[in-house]
């Protein structure tokens, strides 16, 4: 499967990029390119996080960068949950590989060309490059094979009570892509939400003494102490992103419900909310598969491979 990830790198994001090398070392994915967009950070701190990833993992992955800024609204960086690198403060050294001279938005519409009908999109941020790569190529969702997003929430928010975080950060982008018409995962907090690392869940991390053991739980540690000043009991380092990945590569792992899905751009204290209709009859047509319901072990378990593989130097045992 060719993917294209979009991605706001920060922690989870990070741990999602980890993820999925993996699973391209065991030849279940075909990472092809990468485009980053303002979310958790500046998009010049994200790319530059993207760009830092690849090389960690030792894949050769083009990275474009991409929209700076929401489509109208202010962006709400998440630096709390983050790090001010976005790297959980573990203040890397600077990537040695520079970003390409295209734009993210200008390469999915490349590689949509490339690859017709075999490109999934698999966003860990704000839709910002994607709704305006929809909008600027009306037939770009008749070459995309699918859209797998995290993103948005049926059954509760995080950054409000309502919304998600890369939905609320940029609404409208988000809506370009939800009425697109290309086919849509969504990987919202409800499932997400059930896929997290506990402090016990590091101990096999933990005997790794070595500088990528470090970084990996350096990330976790901070996430779960983020979550806990949120007020989240015991605290959690929740796998938003790496889910996502997840189910790019193993899509048995959620079970899914087809709904129409709208985003909610104008409330007062419900923008950004993803408002599936999910009565049995629906004014418009269902298009987007919600993801209900995760085999949270199975995923968490499939991860502490992957991560516990890179640790080890995975990909430098291989010829
Ligand atoms: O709501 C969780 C999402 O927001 C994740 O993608 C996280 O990285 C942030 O972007
Ligand atoms: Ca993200």
């Amino acid at each position: 499967m060719k993917v294209l990830l979009d991605a706001d790198t920060g922690v989870d994001d990070a741990l999602g990029i980890l993820y999925l090398a993996h699973a391209q070392h065991q030849g279940l994915v075909d990472v092809i390119a990468c485009g980053t967009v303002g979310g958790n950070i500046h998009v010049d701190l994200s790319t530059r996080n993207t760009l830092k990833l690849w090389e960690l993992v030792g894949l050769d992955i083009p990275v474009a960068a991409g929209a700076n800024k929401p489509l109208l609204a202010p962006l709400h960086e998440a630096k709390h949950v983050h790090g001010d690198d976005g790297l959980a403060d573990t203040n890397l050294e600077p990537p040695v590989r520079q970003p390409t001279d295209e734009h993210a938005v200008d390469q999915i519409i490349r590689l949509s060309h490339e690859y017709p009908e075999e490109l999934t999109l698999l966003a860990f941020g704000p839709l910002t490059n994607l709704g305006v790569a929809f909008v600027r190529d009306p037939h770009l969702a008749e070459r995309v094979q699918r859209v797998i997003l995290m993103g948005g929430c049926v059954t509760g928010g995080n950054v409000t009570p309502v919304a998600e975080a890369n939905i609320a950060n940029d609404p409208e982008a988000a809506r370009m892509v939800f009425t697109s018409g290309v086919p849509i995962t969504m990987i919202g907090l409800d499932v997400t939400h059930q896929t997290y690392l506990l402090e016990e869940d590091l101990k096999p991390l933990q005997r790794l003494d070595n500088e990528r053991a470090r970084f990996a739980l350096q990330l976790m540690r901070f996430m779960m102490n983020a979550y806990h000043e949120l007020g989240y009991e015991p605290p959690l380092c929740v796998l938003h992103d790496p889910l996502s990945a997840g189910v790019c590569v193993y899509p048995d792992l959620v079970r899914t419900d087809k709904y129409h899905v709208e985003v909610e751009t104008r409330g007062q204290f419900t923008r950004g909310m993803t408002i599936a209709d999910r009565r049995p009859r629906p004014t418009y047509e269902p298009t987007v598969d919600v993801a209900l319901e995760v085999d949270a072990q199975r995923f968490v378990d499939n991860f502490m491979e992957a991560i516990l593989w890179w640790m080890q130097g995975g990909e430098k045992q291989l010829g």
